[in-house]
Formats: structure tokens, sequence, C-alpha cells
């Protein structure tokens, strides 16, 4: 297309107006039962820098991909105490949680309900939780806070913070219940299915 202006003069290019659109996420595989890396404690973080800012961006990125409601670092592969939760969905920007070294202070009442684990998939079982737990954490930036969860956010912090020890919900099911899935997952890696 042909320039209106007849001026000899250089045209300056035009500039791109800034996008706020987000930089392309890293979706990482979801480690699956069975690798080592879910089962050992992970370590404490003591570096907060902006790679551990990407780190987290892409483990949002990973859970809402994977249709999960929160990720542990170890569920990546990375065996360091960092998590994220979000219990919308990704439809509230404001419900992005991060947890940097997370632990419970605090745990009131009991609630049974179902659960499941993106590194399990497929599998859910019955795990009592606390109705409400309160977290003290720290943020990217290396800063203390506390936060409190009720109901599902309270089971997400307990299922989260389980996975940086090397736990899995599988632990707090009944020895039948956890044997049976044991037992079905070990037929479905024989058969090339895990
Ligand atoms: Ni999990």
């Amino acid at each position: 297309m042909a320039n209106k202006s007849t001026s000899s003069e250089p045209t300056t290019a035009v500039k791109a107006p800034e996008t706020a659109e987000a930089p392309p996420r890293k979706i990482y595989p979801i480690v699956k039962y069975g690798d080592p890396v879910l089962e050992k404690p992970a370590a404490t973080i003591k570096k907060f820098d902006a790679e551990l800012e990407e780190l987290a961006e892409d483990m949002f990125a990973s859970m809402y991909a994977a249709q999960g409601v929160g990720l542990a670092a170890p569920q990546i592969g990375k065996s360091i105490r960092l998590a994220v939760v979000d219990v919308s969905n990704g439809k509230n920007p404001e419900a992005k949680i991060v947890l940097v070294n997370p632990e419970i202070i605090h745990a009131e009442g009991e609630v049974r309900e179902e659960e499941g684990c993106l590194s399990i998939p497929g599998f859910r079982g019955y795990v009592i939780r606390p109705q409400f737990v309160t977290v003290k954490a720290q943020n990217l930036k290396g800063e203390p806070f506390e936060i409190r969860g009720e109901n599902l956010l309270a089971r997400a912090f307990c299922h989260e913070i389980d996975h940086l020890a090397g736990i899995l919900f599988l632990q707090h099911l009944s020895m039948l219940k956890r044997d049976l899935i044991k037992r079905k997952i070990k037929k479905m890696r024989k058969e090339g299915e895990w």
C-alpha cells in the first residue's frame, strides 16, 4: 500500500502499540505417581529472584492447563518448597496464591471430602482435612505472610504442603483403598498406560 506522504524524508517506522499481553508461559508436564521426586521432602527456598517469579507463573499456567486448583513444585520435578493455589480455576486473578516455604501454623475442625491429585490422575478418595487452616509462608520477594483458608482452600493448602513434605493424598486413605489404587497403577504401568 502506498504511503500518502510525498515527502522524500525517510518515514519513521511505526512503533507497534505496547501490548498488555503476558509473555507465553512454559507448560510443564506433570510428574506422575511412581517418580521418587514426589515422595521426598523438598528443599527450603533461600533465593528470591526473577527466576523464582518466572517459575511460579509457569506453575500457574501448568496448573490451569491441567485443570488443577493447586500445584507443588515437586510435581513438575523440582524438589523445592514452592506451591501455587487458585481455587477459582483462573477466573479471579486475586485468588492466585503463591506459597514459598509454607507451614501450617493452625488447624481447626474436620471435613471429609473427596480429593484427587494431578500426579495421580483418574483416582480419587475421601480424605479428612481441617475445615480451617492458617498458613505461614513467604511471598516471591521473601516477605513473610499469613493466610487463612476455609473448606476447599484449606484442603488445597494441606494437600500442597503435604506434597512439599513428600506426602501424597494416598497416605491419608484407608490401607485397603490405598493398596487398591496402588495395585491398579502398578498394572497400568506394566501395560504402559501410566
Ligand atoms: Ni497433588
